[in-house]
């Protein structure tokens, strides 16, 4: 997490430091710092909190002076939130900012600094003061910069600069980082999309590179050929137009980025990758679904679907856990990574890992220009266009409608469904952005429901099948933006233990699709009502009316299209019931979009 920005040999530092670190804000919002840059001299202001106390904080003065500026936004790993430990850290000589985890930030603060008085918390002041260290010994700031890599261990991305030189570094190991030129100057940023405004050719580090700019050359210590790609660019992604929050707007965008996604598979993606597929899934034995969050529950979809349309097995992994298995090379297996953002460490070193052993990995993202995408063999795109708000909405959306599709590709491939059946699970995918339209028409429940949890110390949701990761997801959403105590269940588990918890306080939220088990899920909400518990029900059948139960009826529904239409509701009753509670829905506290640390 964190996000670093770096501008160099520029002008109107200020203003485009902010604007930068205002786009990188969603990978941490605990703190936030510039250091504004010249020959002998650095200025450094840091605040506590989001970007927005750190502009207050920087002075009517231009910095015209200053020609180069780093920056930086904090995700609290090491040491608590505090103006101590906010980046940059520097003095008159070096300036630092860096994105990740030193790993034995420990041992080399034994090695190094055993003089030292003051108290070190964080793993990023500790390497700055050994940087200050070493210098004394190695006054080459190119082999200050060798001999420091070579003694750090961990997942990071640093800018580095020395006033006595001018000279500003680079490194990457793990963590994201990129640079771009133009005539305007050399810009770095930890996600490309940040710097649209300034550059028109970007270059992705890669793990172990180091760059050295000096005035506007740049040169690499370990490479000799980089290319300069051009920078994909999307306009208005980081305005929240009419809507009070990314959150709102990313959920009503939703019928919109389905559509254009879907149109994208039917009429370009699915017909290449069918090709791929032919080869690759027919002699396969299973397909391994990982990821984290809300992205693990898009996981637990897949499973279902791969069931339901195809006759090869079927496992979800939270990448956090796979990356420490042991996993056998010789099953033939797929995995699919699926990561929003293409970046979040855990995912992408089980990526990394599973590869290492040889398998094919398919990466479904929303971000094409993400490490996950340079690391797959297959990248399987969604369109959600850029998601801000840090609770996920429209890239879970694109994530099913990625992974409805690839099961029933592989479904047709291996001859488990036929043309028919296929074409008519294509057309239940092309009219889902229809029902979208309808729920999000018909939100007049919403109130009810705010009042309802507003009365209640608690949530669960209880669903079964292929609503049960739903009621999983459901879950997260109020509890990450909304901080109520919540769970989900499965219904079939209730009278297992989860029953114990109902009372008169706590609500229930039940999702009841007209399928087979529909008879059984009902029993569940009536055994809750029994009990004194409060439910709300959403379903496509009426249950008939009955004392502390709220019906919220739904659009009919196929097995394919159903996650989709019980998601859309839960992400709509989280934000009201957050904006009611007024919590920080964009940013809730202690989280970031990106979780690019263990
Ligand atoms: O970028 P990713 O999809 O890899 O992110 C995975 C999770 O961190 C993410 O889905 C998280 O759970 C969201 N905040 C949930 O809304």
């Amino acid at each position: 997490m964190c996000g670093i920005v770096g501008i160099i040999n520029s002008k109107d530092l200020k203003l485009k430091a902010i604007n930068v670190l205002n786009k990188l804000e969603y990978r941490g919002y605990d703190s936030a710092g510039v250091s504004f840059l010249a020959k002998n001299k650095i200025k450094t202001i840091t605040e506590v909190g989001k970007i927005a106390e750190l502009s207050k904080s920087l002075s009517s003065d231009s910095y015209s002076s200053f020609e180069s500026v780093i920056g930086h936004t904090r995700w609290a790993t090491h040491g608590i939130v505090s103006k101590n430990n906010a980046h940059p850290f520097s003095n008159q000589k070096i300036s630092l900012v860096c994105n990740g985890i030193i790993e034995n930030y420990n041992e080399l603060k034994l090695k190094y600094l055993k003089s030292h008085k003051k108290i070190i918390e964080s793993d990023t002041e500790t390497i700055f003061l050994v940087l200050n260290e070493l210098s004394k010994e190695i006054p080459d700031n190119k082999k200050l910069i060798k001999k420091l890599v070579s003694i750090i261990k961990g997942h990071y991305a640093f800018l580095i600069y020395f006033s006595n030189t001018q000279e500003v570094f680079s490194l990457k190991s793990g963590s994201p980082l990129s640079v771009g030129k133009s005539s305007n100057g050399i810009y770095f940023s930890s996600d490309s999309s940040a710097l649209n405004e300034y550059v028109d050719n970007i270059y992705h580090l890669k793990d172990g590179d180091i760059i050295r700019v000096l005035g506007q050359d740049t040169s690499f210590l370990n490479s000799k050929n980089v290319n300069f790609e051009p920078l994909k660019k999307t306009s208005n992604e980081f305005s929240k137009g009419d809507f009070k929050h990314f959150m709102i707007k990313e959920i009503h965008e939703q019928p919109l980025v389905i559509k254009n996604t879907q149109k994208y598979y039917d009429v370009d993606y699915f017909l290449d990758f069918r090709n791929k597929l032919k080869d690759v899934s027919k002699e396969l034995d299973s397909f391994v679904f990982v990821g984290c969050g809300t992205a693990y529950h898009a996981c637990l979809i897949a499973k279902y679907y791969f069931e339901k349309y195809t006759d090869i097995d079927a496992s979800c992994e939270y990448a956090s856990e796979l990356r420490y298995k042991k996993i056998s090379s010789k099953k033939r297996s797929i995995y699919v990574f699926i990561s929003q953002s293409g970046e979040t460490m855990d995912t992408l070193m089980a990526l990394k890992y599973v590869k290492s052993k040889g398998y094919n990995t398919i990466v479904v993202t929303n971000s094409l220009e993400s490490t996950m995408v340079r690391e797959a063999n297959i990248t399987l795109p969604t369109y959600a266009m850029k998601e801000i708000g840090v609770a996920s909405t429209k890239a879970f959306t694109c994530q099913l409608l990625a992974l409805a599709n690839l099961s029933i590709e592989v479904g047709l491939v291996r001859k488990n469904i036929n043309k028919k059946e296929y074409l008519q699970l294509k057309k239940d995918l092309r009219n889902i952005p229809a029902k979208l339209i309808k729920i999000l028409k018909n939100s007049s429940y919403i109130e009810k429901v705010v009042n309802l949890l507003s009365s209640s110390k608690a949530c669960y949701f209880i669903a079964r099948n292929i609503v049960f990761p739903i009621a999983l997801e459901g879950s997260l959403k109020l509890k990450e933006i909304s901080y109520m105590h919540s769970e989900g269940f499965a219904g079939g588990e209730m009278k297992h233990g989860p029953i114990a918890l109902i009372d008169k306080d706590v609500l229930s939220i039940c999702l009841n699709p007209k399928n087979e088990l529909y008879e059984k899920s009902v029993s569940n909400c009536e055994e809750i009502l029994a009990r004194g518990g409060k439910v709300i029900v959403f379903s496509s059948k009426s249950l008939g009316s009955k004392k502390n139960l709220l019906e919220i009826l739904m659009p009919k529904e196929n097995y394919i299209d159903t996650p989709f239409i019980y998601t859309l509701p839960l992400q709509l009753i989280s934000y009201y019931f957050a904006l009611n509670e007024g919590t920080d829905i964009d940013q809730p506290r202690n989280l970031a979009k990106s979780v690019t640390v263990e």
